[in-house]
């Protein structure tokens, strides 16, 4: 282990992600009593430019009014090169009460752009006598952010997690594709001939290189990876692919453009019970092991070694604080 260790950042459960146009609050209540982790209202993209004024007055009442339960509560603000943005943080800011717990950053480029959200929301909450600091959001979905992203992941102590935001993302990097999220079909690799003469076309994850890359930049600096939008809200199948490879890669949720979607990610990232058996079957034996000089064993014929040991307590650790919540 290094001599540094990255702070880590409030703990929170951010399985669902729930995005709700802050142009529609009649979803307000139906989402509050939803089973996501963490509701984002937004400001942005789902948000036609007309409408950004209502949006707003709309947010404040919500954070203000609605019961949100013990659902972690954001906003998303519009991007730093827009008009909206100071408006957006002023006006929430001033006048939403401590409920809000996150502000969501879009399209952050560089470390700059955090810091300079940092200083308003600083000011704001001075000025107001705001009692609980509010925490960063970030979305890494441009190729400026992800150039930069170990400085952007490191550039506030309120900074708590990343997020792939794979449209823009695509957008940004002029990908050949349309679709939000998920695979794509000419992202494949042909085989070369069996002894029969077939070939087999075996899709490839043209995300995976981003995904990885936040998780990396995101653990190194304590926060959070999460995965963002899966566009066709009608392909469960497709949303659970996608938010299992996420997982697996160390994401700890997925966003929900849909209420339909919430089920699948809080399925998908909270630790099965068979794993959750497994981890601790690895805990055990390790401490058998360790009571015993060694370092390594074998448990139901493979190997574990210390390095398992923190795998298996990072999972009973996730699976736990999921059962406390
Ligand atoms: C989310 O904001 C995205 O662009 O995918
Ligand atoms: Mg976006």
């Amino acid at each position: 282990m290094s001599f540094t260790i990255a702070p880590q950042r409030p703990a929170r459960l951010n399985r669902c992600e729930l995005s709700v146009p802050g142009s529609s609050p009649h979803m307000f209540e139906k989402a509050a009593k939803s089973a996501a982790d963490v509701i984002f209202l937004d400001l942005e993209d789902a948000v036609a430019p007309d409408d950004k004024p209502q949006a707003r007055k709309n947010i404040v009442q919500a954070i203000n009014d609605v019961d949100w339960g013990t659902k972690t509560l954001s906003v998303r603000i519009n991007g730093l090169d827009t008009h909206y943005m100071y408006r957006d943080l002023v006006e929430v800011l001033e006048n939403c009460g401590d409920r809000l717990d996150l502000i969501m950053i879009p399209k952050v480029g560089t470390a700059s752009d955090v810091y300079a959200v940092d200083m308003l929301v600083t000011q704001i909450e001075a000025a107001k006598g705001r009692k609980k600091r509010i925490g960063f959001e970030l979305i890494i979905e441009t190729a400026l952010g992800m150039a930069n992203i170990n400085e952007i992941a490191a550039a506030s102590p309120r900074n708590e997690s990343l997020h792939f935001g794979v449209a823009d993302y695509a957008a940004s990097t002029r990908a050949q594709t349309t679709q939000i999220g998920g695979p794509n079909p000419a992202y494949s690799v042909l085989t070369d001939k069996d002894a029969d003469g077939n070939r087999a076309v075996h899709w490839g994850d043209m995300w995976h290189y981003a995904t990885a890359r936040i998780v990396v930049a995101a653990r190194a600096n304590g926060l959070r990876a999460v995965d963002g939008p899966f566009g066709d809200f009608n392909d469960p199948d497709g949303y659970r692919a996608q938010a299992s490879r996420a997982a697996v890669l160390g994401c700890e949720g997925k966003w929900a453009i849909h209420p339909k979607q919430i089920a699948v990610a809080n399925e998908v990232f909270t630790p099965s019970s068979k794993e959750i058996a497994k981890a601790r079957a690895i805990l055990a034996a390790m401490e058998q092991a360790q009571k015993e000089g060694k370092g390594a064993v074998a448990l139901d014929g493979k190997l574990i070694d210390i390095a398992s040991i923190r795998q298996a307590s990072a999972l009973v650790a996730q699976a736990d604080a999921i059962a406390g919540a």
